[in-house]
């Protein structure tokens, strides 16, 4: 039987990791699955339900209740809680802005990490997260930590909202950005940590172009 592929990208917020991770399993006929959009989308329905984000136990409550997908589409991957598209809602400032503390829950976490463990057990994958290579994949063929500078993750986020025509305070995304690294990075349950076995490669200074060719040749030598 044919080997199914793993491989885990980590990495801190807006590194880059989903738009290469959505590229290499393209290019390569795997699966992509974004796990921020799983933690996510339960932010997203805790708001929508007025859920009390210091329950840890009332936010498993509602998790049992919701079913997070994944649907491929002709521009690009959807995520859809239950029946509903919420790929736009999910990136909300709101959501953003919760998202870190509805993660760090220890109950939280392990439903995810089996649900993500289920998506990639039937199928060669490209997954890209926090935890992926530390505790969701541990076995996984490669594994990428992906890192940037602040300061360019910052530029980076500002274009991209300025095209959408996000109004955006650079400093303040600047501060935004950091300020989750650090909550993401200090959390007591599966804090961001480069795995042992992880390659560190840092995009500061490239284009995407030249992330997704370095990680190939990667691929080539560790699959
Ligand atoms: O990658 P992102 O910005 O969409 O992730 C959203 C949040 O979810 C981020 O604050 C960290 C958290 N996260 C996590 O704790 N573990 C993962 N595997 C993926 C994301």
């Amino acid at each position: 039987m044919k080997k199914n592929i793993q491989v885990a990208i980590d990495g801190p917020a807006s590194a880059g990791k989903s738009t290469v991770a959505k590229i290499l399993a393209k290019k390569n006929g795997f699966i992509y699955c974004d796990t921020g959009a799983m933690y996510r989308a339960l932010t997203l329905a805790a708001i929508e339900n007025n859920t009390n984000m210091d329950s840890e136990k009332d936010l498993l409550t509602l998790l049992n209740q919701l079913v997070i997908s994944f649907n491929q589409q002709v521009d690009g991957q959807h995520v859809f809680l239950n029946d509903r598209d919420v790929t736009l809602l999910i990136r909300d400032n709101n959501v953003t802005n919760s998202v870190s503390k509805v993660s760090a829950y220890k109950s939280i976490r392990e439903e995810m990490v089996l649900r993500q463990q289920k998506i990639a057990e039937s199928n060669s994958i490209v997954m890209d997260g926090r935890d992926i290579g530390t505790v969701v994949l541990p076995n996984a063929s490669l594994k990428i930590f992906l890192v940037a500078s602040v300061t360019e993750r910052a530029e980076r986020r500002f274009k991209e909202n300025i095209s959408k025509g996000i109004d955006t305070d650079f400093e303040a995304l600047k501060k935004e950005i950091s300020d989750r690294d650090h909550y993401d990075s200090t959390r007591k349950n599966s804090p961001l940590v480069q795995a042992e076995d992880a390659i560190l490669v840092d995009t500061s200074g490239l284009n995407i172009e030249e992330v997704v060719l370095k990680i190939e040749k990667l691929m080539e030598t560790a699959i």
